[in-house]
């Protein structure tokens, strides 16, 4: 299939795969779109040994991560946070939740190591960031997308130097104008019903706002994309790929694990929320009792980016040690309602591309029998 982003990036499909699991991204690749690794919760030691596997599996062909490359350091952490900098509130407040629950505490000796390694993992300081794109600049990526804000203008440039194509993902039209002044080649438009970080404008109004305000800048459509009907529409609406998150989450090739994926099976379009619980900005994640308990009377104001992502730390460590399954929240999107039984990453973009040739011969046929 030819489109703007297909022949700019060199991929079959305009499919494109975003997944913080490794095995998504070198499937989809394979299967000729193109997987994209969320690098947000990797040092860059274990982004690299990801990166190396990944190469030894796509046969060259193109694939992309998606990084942190905040415009304004200051707004984050400017040095390695420890446990000392949570807010005490916040921290005092998720681990009075818990112990009511009879969740038990992480074990003296190693919880707070446990924690320590974690937080290590988030990338939110700008030598973090060189860190990683210094790995990223080591491998045979086409193209990096920043998840959080426009990217510097010399990052840009720094990356266009490699021959690497630069990316953003947007909300609102005012966002994509930014990323375009920044030199971006192209805009993610993501919806409100996608999983993860999202704004408060619906995809179908929101994706022609997008491509409306920044052509003839490509735009990739997000949020509610699984099936060749949306990507149908998405491309009808004049995007130039799909860009998906949460349908991988469903395959054999995802990193939830078989308890998390029965809840996704079971779970409607009604099941998700938008909640601050995990960044303290607005992501639509799975309905769960840790989302719940945030939305208690004597819940604290949610701490501010990157302050609850980090102290969301040990009640995630808890929860997971505990497999309390239903205390687990995991960002998805509204499309969870129609992720209902295993399948892999390959039957995904194959059903994908079917349902699209269909939907564009029926529309096709409405204007020929006409
Ligand atoms: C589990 C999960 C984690 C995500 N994490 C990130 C992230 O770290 N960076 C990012 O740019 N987008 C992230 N997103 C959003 C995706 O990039 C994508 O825009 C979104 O999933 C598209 O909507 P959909 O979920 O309806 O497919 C995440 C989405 C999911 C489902």
């Amino acid at each position: 299939m030819k489109t703007k982003l297909s022949e700019l990036l060199g991929i079959d499909i305009p499919i494109f795969a975003f997944s913080h699991c490794r095995d998504v991204v070198a499937e989809v690749t394979r299967a000729g779109g193109m997987g994209v690794l969320g690098v947000a919760y990797k040092t860059a030691a274990q982004l690299e040994t990801e990166l190396q596997w990944i190469d030894a599996r796509v046969g060259g062909k193109p694939y992309g991560v998606d990084v942190l490359l905040p415009t304004r350091y200051e707004k984050l952490a400017d040095r390695r946070m420890t446990a000392e900098d949570l807010p005490q509130d916040q921290v005092r407040f998720m681990r009075r939740v818990l112990d009511e629950a009879g969740i038990p505490r992480l074990p003296e000796a190693d919880g707070a190591i446990l924690v320590q390694e974690f937080l290590d993992c988030i990338n939110m300081t700008r030598e973090q960031t060189e860190a990683v794109l210094e790995v990223v600049l080591r491998h045979p990526i086409r193209a990096v997308v920043s998840a959080l804000g426009s990217p510097p203008q010399e990052t840009v440039q720094r990356l266009h130097d490699m021959g690497i194509k630069v990316g953003a993902l947007a909300g609102k039209p005012e966002h994509a104008l930014r990323h375009k002044q920044a030199g971006v080649d192209f805009i993610v438009a993501q919806g409100m019903e996608a999983g993860g970080h999202t704004g408060k404008v619906t995809s179908m109004v929101l994706w022609p706002q997008v491509i409306d305000a920044v052509a003839p800048l490509p735009v990739l459509a997000a949020g509610g994309i699984g099936r060749g009907r949306q990507m149908a529409a998405a491309l009808a609406l004049g995007a130039e790929g799909v860009w998906c998150g949460s349908i991988w989450l469903g395959t054999q090739e995802s990193e939830l694990t078989p308890a998390l994926k029965r809840r996704f099976f079971s779970a409607s379009s009604e099941d998700t929320v938008q909640s601050r619980l995990r960044s303290g900005k607005p992501a639509r994640v799975l309905r769960s009792k840790l989302s719940d308990a945030w939305e208690r009377p004597d819940a604290p104001p949610f701490a501010p980016l990157p302050y609850q992502t980090m102290l969301m730390t040990e009640p995630h460590l808890r929860v997971a040690r505990g497999k309390l399954d239903e205390w687990q929240y995991y960002p998805v999107g509204q499309l969870v309602g129609d992720i209902n039984a295993q399948t892999s990453c390959r039957q995904v973009v194959h059903d994908m591309m079917n349902e699209f040739v269909e939907a564009t011969d029926r529309l096709f046929r409405m204007m020929h029998d006409s």
